[in-house]
């Protein structure tokens, strides 16, 4: 059996907590592969609204697995305070999560450093989560890093002192105040509760479960468009958001991957800085914000709202290979007389498909086709026959313009309000 992959084709939050907790009933395991507690994955059902940082998407769901892979980097204390709150809600986390030894810790200096490079970035910031994401992955790639697995060996104190000693150093550089002391206790006390959870060598149980035949979902988090290598750099998380990075976040050999989901909403949101072409700063995005209820799972900020990108789109359909389209968040658009789409961007007197390596926002226009919108509230639809003609005609649009199958159509955040247009094979 292969593994399917699903991740976001946007900024991030495109709703990839939603259709993983929907999927997971088909799947035996769920694998987190990258990125960390800058992500907040929401779900909803039986009228419970819950928010997951590290841990993935499947945990609430009967006999699922639920793994963190060796690409993401875990915060102990974020992670353990996602342990008790399961734990209230009756989750027997110790049974269904399994942590890759391989994955890295991030350290409450790499905090300190995360916050101290945003700020002496000043007007140039990223708008990072200031969750210590982008230190940790430096220390990974610069072959300093610790991980997980070290918290049960005798030398772990050790590194942790050298580490904080290198940080240090830098922080000097620095002028930024900060008491790393008042930081350590939870972190420590996280760690050792870390310890009575179960890790494993994720590659071979990983690809011991493909050759037995069960199934895996590999739950991406941010969006494409943050990607390291293909996102709108610099103003992108540190990690490989794209579906090569469940390859390198888990162990799967590429041959191995199966379906791969891609994940988009209705239309464009995006927190923090960087390009964002299609972005509105009138009444329709502020619409749009509040019906959507726009505003940032982990950092509360508003996000920033626009019209679908369908160029951004199918560049994140091409670098990950995309086999179905999801839409999430189409009753938000509900009431709307006419929509936009943006189908090419119009570039110093050129008209052209994708963004240039050096454009300049500011002299980059988007090319849009007017489509009609519908007026009918979607969030009590339970039947795809039931979906109003112009929401099938944006629905086609897309599929048209992609070259890729719209297989899902999600019409409010619970878990009910999922239509499924062809059934997905697993
Ligand atoms: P993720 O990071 O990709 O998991 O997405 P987030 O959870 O950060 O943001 C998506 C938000 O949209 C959450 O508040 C979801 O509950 C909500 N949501 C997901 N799908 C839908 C949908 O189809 N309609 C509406 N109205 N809300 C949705
Ligand atoms: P999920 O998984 C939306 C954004 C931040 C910032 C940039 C870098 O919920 O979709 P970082 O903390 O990685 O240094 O921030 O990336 N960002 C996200 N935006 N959803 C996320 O995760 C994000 N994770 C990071 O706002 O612009
Ligand atoms: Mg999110």
């Amino acid at each position: 059996m292969k593994a399917d992959v699903l991740l976001g084709l946007q900024w991030g939050d495109e709703g990839k907590g939603k259709i993983v907790d929907v999927f997971t009933p088909r799947y035996d395991i769920i694998a987190r592969f990258q990125g960390g507690p800058n992500a907040g994955h929401t779900l909803e059902f039986n009228g419970i609204k819950h928010v997951l940082r590290t841990i993935p998407s499947g945990i609430f769901r009967e006999n699922s697995i639920n793994i963190i892979g060796n690409g993401v980097v875990i915060d102990p204390v974020v992670v353990i305070a996602e342990i008790e709150a399961l734990k209230k809600m009756g989750v027997d986390v110790k049974a269904k999560l399994l942590f890759a030894k391989k994955a890295h810790l991030i350290l409450p200096s790499h905090r300190l450093l995360d916050a101290a490079s945003e700020a002496s970035k000043g007007s140039e910031k990223i708008g990072s989560t200031l969750k210590g994401i982008g230190p940790t992955y430096m220390d990974k790639t610069g072959r300093n890093g610790i991980r997980i697995g070290d918290i049960t060996l005798p030398n772990f104190k050790t590194k942790y002192a050298a580490l904080v000693e290198k940080h240090k150093q830098i922080l000097s550089h620095h002028n930024y105040e900060y008491n790393l002391e008042a930081m350590e206790p939870e972190w420590f006390a996280a760690i050792e509760e870390l310890k009575s959870y179960q890790q494993i060598d994720s590659e071979h149980y990983l690809n011991e479960a493909i050759r037995n035949n069960k199934t895996i979902l590999a739950e991406g988090a941010q969006g494409s468009l943050l990607d390291i290598d293909f996102g709108s750099y610099p103003f992108v998380t540190s990690s490989n958001t794209i579906c090569a990075g469940a390859c390198t976040g888990l162990g799967i050999p590429p041959n191995r991957i199966g379906n791969v989901y891609g994940i988009f909403k209705a239309y464009c949101t995006r927190v923090g800085s960087g390009p964002f072409p299609t972005e509105l700063f009138d009444e329709v995005g502020q619409g749009i914000r509040d019906r959507g209820n726009e505003y940032g799972s982990v950092t509360k900020r508003p996000r920033r709202t626009g019209w679908l990108d369908l160029p951004a789109l199918k560049y994140a359909v091409m670098i990950n290979g995309v086999t179905e389209l999801l839409m999430m968040k189409a009753d938000i658009l509900s009431g709307l007389e006419t929509l936009q789409v943006c189908t090419a961007y119009n570039y110093q007197g050129l008209q052209i498909d994708h963004l240039p390596f050096d454009y300049s926002p500011e002299l980059l226009t988007p090319v849009y086709t007017e489509l009609p919108g519908w007026n009918q509230d979607l969030t009590g639809l339970n039947n795809v026959d039931d979906i109003p003609e112009a929401l099938n005609n944006y629905i086609a649009f897309i599929e048209q313009y992609t070259g890729v199958p719209v297989s899902v159509v999600s019409v409010g955040p619970d878990r009910t309000q999922t239509l499924m247009r062809k059934a997905v094979t697993v």
